[in-house]
């Protein structure tokens, strides 16, 4: 048997469309750019992977999670810069006038989309927070923003968490949520999107403890992408340098993965200094400073180590790292399969049976109930048991459990393996234990 892994992201697009993964957003209106609506599937999928991120952020004592609202006070956004500072230089094509992104095309060659040659303009920054209106009069006072990143939520909430939870140095905030960038160039499936999720946490140390929080970040968050079950040779780091670093960081590393088109970021690690602290204690007129009661209560702005992981991002990266082409001699036994890790796959296991007729429908349904307390289980009658497979294959459901004739005489199922494609005969009574053997995390 041999196989392929993931070709084009537009091989998966169509997988995701199909089996109920992804949307593009309003698209019986021909769409909208830069955003995608998940299916029942994707939703199970980015859930399980939502879930595992809190689990491992704020199931210890050092960490804690909140919960902020996109909209803020505006001066938030001044604060930290990013009315300043958050934009991406682009150019416009006079011909075509298609907008890009300055740093990702090379101007001195013929526009992308129309062929044209010297038509672009000067580059100019443009801005990617995308403002709306706050209330019924709409004038400059009442403009507010959507948030680009999750984390200013955080650090604005940096005193109230800490007295109210009476936590100690160092500790962190953790939080899931939108954000929200006019990217001029959306692209690459849910890669870069307008609207989409990040999980961020920001851990707040002692200055001059921050490199090895740093370090220690680093390798948790490593860790993390493996334990789902990517492949360890599609992951790399990758330091920034220079004018990559963003305006509030002194260090950053991403963790890569190496999607269809190349190796690009999925996860920042950023050492945030006490620049947010410190520009919003400036903004505010409010200290935000940590009275140290372990140090003879010095008093000081705190250093940030932020991990900062697009959820979306991360998804996608999961399913492009599970997708496989199988094939040898027989085009029969041809298929694609999502061979996600048990732990993330959205369906755990399926309940096929072989007939609808002779008492097997109602067998099945009677262990698809009981399996259903415990697992995200599906149930399917319709059509042939080799095209249930398949299907089952390309959304990644690790077990199939199939009622045939044999159940009626001596209460047996068979229960196929989707990587293997064994199969294997067990008792019905024994179907549960059986799962719970193969997917205890
Ligand atoms: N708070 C820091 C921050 O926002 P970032 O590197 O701009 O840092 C962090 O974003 C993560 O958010 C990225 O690594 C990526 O996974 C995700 N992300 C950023 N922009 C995105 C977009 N337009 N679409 C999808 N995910 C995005």
């Amino acid at each position: 048997m041999s196989e392929s892994n993931l070709k084009s992201m537009a091989d998966l697009a169509s997988l995701c469309k199909r089996r109920g993964f992804l949307f593009q957003s309003s698209e019986i209106y021909g769409g909208v750019g830069g955003c995608y609506d998940y299916g029942p599937l994707g939703i199970e999928l980015k859930k399980n992977l939502q879930n595992r991120w809190w689990k491992a952020m704020t199931y210890r004592q050092d960490v804690v999670g909140i919960d902020s609202s996109i909209l803020m006070n505006p001066t938030v956004w001044k604060a930290s810069g990013h009315v300043d500072g958050f934009s991406d230089p682009m150019v416009d094509c006079k011909e075509c006038k298609n907008r890009f992104r300055a740093d990702k095309i090379d101007t001195s060659k013929p526009c992308p989309n129309c062929g044209a040659k010297d038509q672009f303009t000067e580059p100019r920054d443009f801005n990617l927070m995308f403002k709306t209106q706050m209330g019924p009069v709409e004038d400059s006072s009442s403009t507010v923003y959507l948030r680009p990143e999750t984390a200013q939520g955080i650090f604005t909430n940096f005193l109230n968490v800490q007295s109210s939870m009476r936590m100690k140095l160092p500790f962190g905030i953790a939080q899931v949520g939108k954000a929200f960038r006019n990217e001029i160039t959306p692209g690459n499936f849910i890669f870069r999107m307008r609207e989409f999720e990040q999980m961020e946490m920001q851990y707040f140390v002692k200055p001059g403890t921050q490199v090895e929080a740093f370090e220690k970040w680093q390798e948790d968050r490593l860790q993390w992408h493996l334990s789902n079950g990517v492949r360890k040779e599609k992951l790399r780091w990758h330091e920034h340098k220079g004018n990559e670093l963003a305006h509030y960081a002194d260090r950053a590393f991403d963790i890569e993965y190496e999607f269809p088109q190349g190796w690009d970021e999925m996860e920042g690690i950023h050492s945030r200094t006490d620049f947010d602290l410190g520009r919003h204690e400036e903004f505010s007129g409010k200290s935000q400073k940590y009275v140290d009661q372990a140090d003879g209560n010095k008093k000081y702005v705190p250093y940030v180590v932020e991990t900062s992981v697009g959820l979306d991002r991360c998804t996608l990266a999961i399913m492009c790292d599970a997708y496989r082409k199988e094939f040898e001699g027989d085009k029969e036994k041809e298929r694609v399969v999502l061979k996600f890790d048990p732990k993330v796959a959205p369906i755990k296991v399926a309940v096929l049976p072989l007939m609808k007729k002779d008492g097997l429908e109602e067998k099945a349904r009677n262990l698809f109930k009981d399996l259903q307390q415990d697992y995200m289980a599906e149930f399917d009658v319709a059509g042939s048991i080799g095209k249930r497979y398949r299907r089952q294959d390309e959304i990644g459901t690790p077990y199939c459990v199939t009622i045939d004739y044999e159940t009626k005489d001596d209460n047996t199922v068979t229960i196929r393996d989707r990587d293997a494609m064994t199969q294997e005969r067990v008792a019905m009574d024994k179907v549960a234990d059986y799962l719970k053997d193969k997917l205890k995390f």
